[in-house]
């Protein structure tokens, strides 16, 4: 399966039209501080709540077969909570998903794509386990509505960047000195992933025993993996690397895909010893019982991945090489840019060589080919600046492709690949500076009219031919 990807708030605009509730996403770029680098917000945003016909067009435009969207909780649930339902939310979805099926493309819904309902997020968002109730509500609203119809279904959207920035929705108005605490000790992180990574289960489960016979789907989940290569063969730089991917996206690869069960092993027991060391007198990396592994364990029919870039990881801190910080500090490992390698216009993600099939290649050794992988997203930022001419774009999706095809080869159970993005959108703290569409926008053009950059017309040559000429 070929198809492109889109999430309902860097698109959609109404933000507050026909009953929709307010997400933290329109808190934050209405009141927050303005963080969003040109002080823009998705009020508007490609206005695809009114163009989704056009979007379903571009779709067909590039003969793709998915069409990978995310469905608003807030449109659906205005304060979050089941028991108010909009109708004119489940209008919406109705809509585009017949729209798409009228053209035989298979939608693949996500249900979280990061725009939590304010009102959930007073409660503590992520912070509070109860989220995995209110999720699960929300999940069986959304199986019930849409899965006559929709049969691939992604509970979370990267839970490791919405655990690993889960505290800045509510921190931004609060002292330094909090912020200091909570990113210091990874306290929201971690809590965050547990009661996410339940919220998943429930949804999975509650997928498994209530609608699966009857509408014959599957439910998946959606990680950020990106590839954490060891710098050099050291065994120190070795474990470095693996301490990298455990921290980061092993957090939620190893619950679900792990013949063990819960967070990483060697991860799990240098926060332990670090946490001791620190005078807490529990691991600061909350655990799992039991129970809890047993009901997580397998809890996916499919595991999505969003791949974007790759790292070199040693095991020295330093200036040398380009460090950059690493993201969770009970990482503490030194990352390295290969300045030899492109830069993308975010200029942190870069053309890592290989970098698809070796995660691939590693999430199949790993968990011994595991359950069907979709690619669901990646892509290359460029800015306005290069508008149709979009060659890098060209060139980095051309590297992804041939990153697809060894990993075919080498037997991975790779089923689809969705590129990001079907269109130019919102892209979060940067705003629309970074533009990431297969289709081009001009956002001062009150039409917001979709035109196909280069890239659209060299993905749909290489679905329709299923060959990859350069
Ligand atoms: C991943 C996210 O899922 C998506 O929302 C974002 O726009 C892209 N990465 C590009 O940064």
């Amino acid at each position: 399966m070929f198809g492109a990807a889109t999430a309902a708030y860097q698109i959609e605009g109404a933000w507050d039209a026909d009953g929709k509730g307010e997400s933290i996403w329109d808190r934050l770029t209405h009141t927050g501080p303005k963080i969003i680098e040109d002080k823009t917000n998705g009020d508007i945003a490609a206005d695809s709540y009114r163009k989704y016909k056009r979007d379903v067009e571009m779709v067909r435009e590039m003969s793709l077969d998915t069409y990978r969207f995310s469905i608003s909780w807030p449109r659906i649930l205005p304060t979050g909570m089941p028991n108010d339902i909009n109708p004119a939310g489940i209008a919406y979805y109705n809509n585009l998903i017949n729209e798409l099926l009228k053209y035989n493309i298979t939608p693949m819904v996500t249900l979280y794509h990061w725009d939590l309902p304010q009102k959930l997020q007073d409660l503590g968002g992520f912070a509070n386990p109860l989220i995995s109730d209110w999720f699960a509500d929300y999940a069986r609203i959304v199986f019930q509505t849409f899965g006559d119809r929709v049969k691939h279904f992604i509970t979370f959207n990267e839970p490791p960047q919405i655990c690993q920035t889960s505290d800045m929705m509510s921190s931004f108005n609060t002292s330094e000195g909090r912020e200091q605490f909570v990113n210091a000790t990874n306290i929201v992180n971690y809590l965050c992933a547990k009661n996410l990574l339940v919220a998943h289960g429930n949804a999975y489960r509650i997928y498994d025993k209530e609608f699966r016979a009857k509408q014959g789907g599957q439910c998946g989940f959606t990680i950020n993996i990106d590839w954490y290569g060891a710098h050099s063969n050291s065994s120190e730089d070795q474990k470095a690397a693996e301490m990298a991917w455990q921290g980061d996206w092993g957090l939620y690869t190893e619950p679900i895909l792990s013949a063990l069960g819960g967070f990483p092993k060697e991860f799990a027991e240098r926060v332990a010893k670090k946490s001791a060391e620190q005078g807490f007198t529990r691991s600061r990396l909350p655990e799992f019982t039991e129970e809890e592994k047993t009901f997580l364990r397998g809890s996916a029919d499919f595991l999505g991945v969003n791949h974007y870039s790759g790292v070199l990881v040693s095991a020295t801190v330093n200036k040398k090489h380009n460090h950059v910080p690493s993201k969770a500090d009970d990482v503490d490992v030194g990352i390295i840019i290969p300045k030899e390698w492109q830069r993308s216009a975010d200029n942190e993600t870069t053309l890592c060589p290989n970098s698809l099939y070796n995660v691939l290649y590693q999430l199949q050794s790993r968990y011994n080919n595991p359950i069907p992988i979709y690619i669901t997203e990646t892509g290359w930022a460029t800015t306005e600046e290069s508008k149709l001419d979009d060659d890098d774009r060209v060139k980095y999706y051309r590297a992804q492709l041939e990153d697809v095809l060894d990993a075919l080869d080498a037997g991975v159970n790779l089923k689809g690949f969705i590129a990001w993005s079907l269109m130019d959108n919102f892209e979060w703290i940067r705003g629309y500076t970074l533009r990431f569409g297969l289709y081009h926008i001009d956002f001062q053009d009150p039409a917001r009219t979709r035109t196909p950059k280069k890239s659209a017309f060299v993905y749909k040559h290489i679905v329709n031919n299923r060959y990859i000429d350069h």
